[in-house]
């Protein structure tokens, strides 16, 4: 991680930057298995992918943090994946958000993106709140149990829960 990331990180809470930190060492691991032109960027959305949490704009921080690094000159790539990470599109229609919010950082024609949005997938959903190493079981679990039932995330993680198991099971099919 760089400067740069660390001090957009620095605005998250403790243990929010602890676990943005361990999904970017985790990304680090894997990133051998993308096209090498998509390594960096994959490594950089992975540190910064919940850093819209700490730059609120619409209140949702997939797009409040792709929005931020837009407007910082961060690759399409590395706003396309946070803008899209873990099922992002599934709590926005939870939360009942206009879904063209997501129009501009779709990114098509980029080969082994998918895999790359997998893995950040994969890497998120087995890095627990506090950056622990989680299963994919035990995270979904913990974020079920952290969220009251009927909340806008328990409700998206619910819904999402097949979506967000393809993605961890193609990742860790790769590996
Ligand atoms: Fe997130």
């Amino acid at each position: 991680m760089n400067e740069a990331m660390a001090d957009l990180l620095a605005p998250l809470t403790e243990s929010r930057r602890a676990h943005s930190i361990a999904v970017g060492r985790r990304m680090e691991t894997v990133a051998e298995r993308l096209p090498v032109e998509l390594r960096g960027d994959a490594i950089t959305a992975a540190y910064l992918h919940d850093v819209g949490y700490g730059y609120p704009n619409t209140g949702f921080h997939p797009i409040d943090g792709a929005q931020l690094l837009q407007s910082l000159d961060y690759s399409p790539v590395v706003c396309h994946m946070v803008a899209f990470h873990t099922a992002a599109e599934v709590e926005a229609d939870v939360r009942e958000l206009d879904a063209s919010l997501f129009d501009e950082f779709r990114v098509t024609e980029v080969a082994g993106l998918d895999k790359a949005d997998d893995l950040l997938w994969w890497a998120d959903l087995s890095t627990g709140p506090n950056g622990e190493q989680f299963s994919v079981d035990e995270r979904l679990a913990e974020i079920l149990e952290r969220y009251e039932p009927g909340s806008v995330v328990h409700t998206a993680i619910t819904r999402a829960e097949p979506w967000l198991r393809a993605a961890a099971q193609r990742a860790s099919g790769s590996m």
